[in-house]
């Protein structure tokens, strides 16, 4: 019979490595030195996995479970390993200390670290044709990696926008239409995700009288909208999938949790990732991300916990996470909360230490 390891814990391991620097990563979890070898493995059939480092000061997650299929380092399998996600008291004696904090006259209710939760509603957006654009994250609000704009597009024909170099990543949070990516149309309807390349420009056409609601994300950040005269001819036909729908067969389970991925590696971006999960009423134990996070709530309500300061979130609200920042989205709603995320840089929104 396969010897299975022993789980050292539920959890990865954060360190920074120095560059050309061999590490030995314990695959039995014996270890007293987690989450390196100290020969504990004798006797058993594991050995050792080598890793050297590539660049000086790189930031890697050692899994701790020793059941990633990423060895050495974390894929999220912990979280499978465990019926209930690490969870923390909301209500416990310190939580309670923890103040409210209220939205400032722009929706912005800012939290530690830069963390902040925006009222899609209360953001100054501009007029463009039949497009009404606002910008809620940039690097003005302190994202290092990616920007989101929020975009609602009355009856008739957006102007034709494009971001340069970055990749585009929409979301289509109501109404239906048709997407015409540099020239190639695409029927886009409610909960979906979009994909449009690097170089592509877009316009929506919306037939309705109801408004389309769109949360456009921008990766790199620090482009602006280019409004182009004439729809380019450059769809890039290597990748044609460009739209994608929730597939209840695509779930992936997270402990009592569910996602799916929306657009990933398999439609083409490679470093950019949005997925779309439900969390049951809960308060998830305190945890960090090696990626930039945005976040938009679907449905349900619940408060957005940093260290010393929370505050309330909504539907519509978009949340805010730089890279390693601590927190913890807490749902109220015994319905659960549905979200739509979008990770970069990275591919896997299971992993956190
Ligand atoms: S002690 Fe675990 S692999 Fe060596």
């Amino acid at each position: 019979m396969e010897e299975l390891p022993k789980v050292a814990r539920y959890k990865p391991y954060y360190h920074e490595l120095e560059k050309g620097k061999r590490y030995r990563w314990c695959s039995c979890g014996l270890s007293k030195k987690q989450p390196f070898c100290d020969g504990s493995h004798k006797g058993t059939d594991f050995l050792p996995v080598v890793y050297e480092a590539v660049e000086e000061g790189e930031e890697v997650l050692f899994c701790g479970c020793k059941h990633s299929a990423d060895q050495p380092f974390c894929d999220g399998a912990h979280n499978d390993l465990q019926d209930v996600y690490e969870e923390d008291d909301p209500n416990s004696e310190a939580n309670l200390l923890i103040p409210v904090v209220a939205a400032d006259a722009q929706g912005r209710a800012v939290l530690d670290g830069g963390c902040c939760v925006i009222q899609v509603s209360r953001i100054a957006k501009r007029e463009e044709g039949v497009m009404k654009l606002g910008e809620l994250i940039s690097r003005a609000s302190g994202a290092q990696h990616q920007s989101q704009f929020y975009a609602e597009v009355a009856k008739g024909q957006s102007p034709i926008l494009s971001f340069g170099d970055s990749d585009v990543i929409i979301f289509v949070a109501q109404g239906n239409g048709e997407l015409s990516i540099s020239g190639r149309p695409f029927a886009v309807n409610p909960e979906q995700g979009v994909y449009i390349r690097p170089q592509e420009a877009f316009s929506l056409h919306n037939p309705h009288d109801e408004p389309m609601h769109l949360y456009i994300s921008v990766c790199p950040l620090d482009v602006a909208p280019k409004y182009l005269a004439e729809m380019p001819g450059n769809f890039n036909d290597d990748f044609p999938e460009r739209t994608i729908g929730i597939d209840p067969d695509k779930r992936q389970t997270m402990s009592n949790r569910f996602f799916q991925m929306l657009v990933d590696k398999t439609m083409g971006s490679k470093v950019v990732t949005q997925f779309i999960g439900d969390i049951p009423k809960s308060k998830a134990a305190m945890h960090r991300h090696l990626y930039e996070e945005s976040i938009v709530v679907l449905k349900g309500e619940g408060y957005m916990w940093t260290e010393n300061l929370k505050t309330k979130v909504t539907p519509g609200d978009v949340i805010f996470l730089p890279r390693k920042q601590i927190h913890s989205l807490e749902c109220t709603s015994a319905d659960g909360m549905m979200l739509v995320g979008v990770i970069y840089p990275g591919d896997n929104p299971s992993i956190n230490y």
